[in-house]
């Protein structure tokens, strides 16, 4: 079994598309740890309801990135996490974490990367008028939104509005991740194609 634990800053819904592939057994994994940098975020109670501990912090009550993560990496310890997935956590990652999980922090990002990365993806993708974007599902590095890609899923959105887009995107997400962590974890890195 996978432990892992889950970063999301805001609503959650890719946090509850993996809970729900874990219910259904699709995904064999156990999210054992919730990790927020939003102490009001929707994401929180949704892990409160399923028991799943929760961390979650003040980035201005630490001195340093590395102060609060060395507490976040501690935790993920004692909790013997496996896998990081980042889930619309909104803060990059510093050396303290990405030491300790070397190709085992993993995150979705709204376009085709390199293309449109930070906040706004799929805003800046339409302002852009391209005819296509995806999903990119990636190990992290130090930059935003760059490290390796494990897998792209594109999507055409010539004719169609910003909400449908929009709702596209984030159904591709929801069984786009599950289904990529699950070839991940049981066949393989290597093996992780679309
Ligand atoms: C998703 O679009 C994800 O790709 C991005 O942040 C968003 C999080 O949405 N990294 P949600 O909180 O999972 O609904």
């Amino acid at each position: 079994m996978i432990n892992i634990a889950v970063f999301a800053s805001g609503t959650g819904s890719n946090f509850e598309a993996i809970c729900k592939h874990i219910e259904s057994g699709y995904l064999k994994a156990k999210i054992k740890l919730v990790v927020s940098d939003c102490m009001y975020a929707p994401v929180i109670e949704k892990a409160k309801q399923r028991n799943i501990e929760v961390f979650s912090f003040h980035s201005k009550d630490y001195q340093t990135k590395s102060e609060y993560e060395k507490k976040i990496k501690e935790k993920c310890i004692a909790l013997e996490i496996d896998y990081i997935v980042l889930a619309g956590y909104m803060r990059m990652i510093g050396e303290e974490l990405l030491t300790a999980y070397p190709r085992k922090i993993i995150n979705i990002h709204p376009s085709l990367l390199p293309s449109f990365k930070g906040k706004g993806a799929i805003e800046q993708a339409l302002d852009y008028g391209v005819k296509v974007t995806g999903v990119t599902i990636h190990f992290i590095d130090q930059n935003m939104d760059e490290g390796e890609i494990i897998a792209q899923y594109p999507l055409n959105i010539e004719h169609k509005s910003k909400d449908e887009v929009i709702q596209a995107i984030h159904a591709i997400e929801h069984e786009f991740y599950s289904k990529t962590l699950k070839k991940i974890w049981e066949d393989g890195y290597e093996k992780s194609t679309n």
